[in-house]
């Protein structure tokens, strides 16, 4: 039995939880969030062994195996190192941290470790980009957009110390999407972005993005809170390589295949990727394999979204290999 813990138990937390109770080999153990009560129910709700407040006692249990990352983002790359050095496997939800620097310091603690950080890309997982990767496995043209509603600037995921904004936020989706459908590395990102709707808060709120990847094919990456719009959903992924296209929407739960004469459409019944992600994390460990997104998915994604800013603010494209 892999032993686990969840380090955050606010939406995403719970949503592990849930999706952990029913995965084979996975024992929930102790629930940690920085708010003593909101531990404690969850701790109640999914039979866990105990609640906490202290991520230590956590790295110190040796009947924990594993720990799920679900707090706001200006914690994750600590509690990723902590946990490397007290040789816990992690699910790190996204992004891996909010600087250059943490990125790296994540990625080396991970290595020098040799434990396994999977990151949580569900939309990897969507029946509809399996149909889509597999119709046009090598892309020429990416178009990619993922605008939300605007998110108020109050939010915790918006402030410029807890969370880095809805681009780094959600963005990293984007970007691992993007490099999955292309599946070669990106070398350079050029990005053009503002802060156009957040005043007063330190973000940047909305990219335009171009990525350059080691094939020599192209990415043309959107990316904010300007608002959904009504034809593509929040999502709208495309991808094009000289004779077929496709096209991810309805929130990215339609694939609509167009082989240049006939128009083929495939829609999901609902999202999938939580319970997915949740079982291969758990199979991987169980197995002692390497799980199937890794802290180098994580790590490319949440670069791609600093170079973009980096780029932003010198107005310089910026190499991207890491
Ligand atoms: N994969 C997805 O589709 C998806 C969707 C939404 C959010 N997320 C990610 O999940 C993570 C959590 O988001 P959420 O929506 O659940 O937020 P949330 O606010 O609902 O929950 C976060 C919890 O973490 C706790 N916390 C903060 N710092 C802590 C610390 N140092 N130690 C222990 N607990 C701490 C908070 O008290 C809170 O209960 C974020 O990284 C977010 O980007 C992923």
């Amino acid at each position: 039995m892999i032993g686990v813990a969840i380090i955050g138990c606010g939406s995403i937390g719970e949503i592990h939880a849930q999706c952990l109770q029913s995965v084979e080999g996975a024992r929930l153990g102790a629930f940690c969030d920085a708010f003593e009560q909101r531990a404690q129910e969850l701790s109640r709700k999914f039979q866990g062994s105990y609640a906490t407040t202290d991520p230590a006692r956590i790295f110190s249990d040796d009947s924990i195996d594993a720990v799920y990352i679900c707090t706001h983002h200006d914690t994750h790359s600590l509690l990723a190192i902590q946990a490397a050095q007290a040789g816990k496997h992690v699910m790190m939800e996204k992004p891996l941290a909010l600087t250059l620097d943490e990125c790296y310091r994540v990625g080396n603690a991970v290595e020098k470790s040799g434990i396994s950080l999977m990151t949580g890309f569900k939309m990897r997982y969507y029946p509809s980009v399996a149909r889509v990767k597999q119709f046009i496995p090598n892309p020429i043209i990416t178009v990619a957009q993922m605008m939300d509603g605007h998110w108020p600037s109050d939010f915790w995921a918006n402030d410029p110390i807890k969370g880095g904004g809805n681009v780094l936020s959600q963005g990293c989706h984007t970007m691992d999407l993007v490099y999955y459908l292309n599946e070669s590395e990106p070398e350079r990102i050029y990005a053009e972005g503002d802060n156009f709707t957040h005043d007063g808060v330190k973000i940047i709120d909305n990219i335009v993005a171009t990525i350059r990847f080691a094939n020599g094919r192209v990415a043309s990456v959107v990316q904010g809170d300007s608002g959904q719009t009504p034809f593509v959903s929040k999502f709208s992924f495309q991808v094009m390589d000289g004779m077929r296209t496709a096209h991810l929407h309805d929130r990215m739960k339609t694939a609509t295949l167009f082989d240049g004469e006939k128009v083929v459409e495939h829609t999901d019944p609902e999202e999938y990727g939580f319970q997915e992600e949740n079982r291969d994390f758990i199979r991987a460990l169980q197995m002692n394999q390497k799980p199937p997104i890794t802290h180098r998915d994580g790590l490319r994604a949440t670069l791609l979204i600093l170079k973009a800013f980096e780029s932003i603010r010198t107005g310089l494209p910026q190499d991207v290999r890491f």
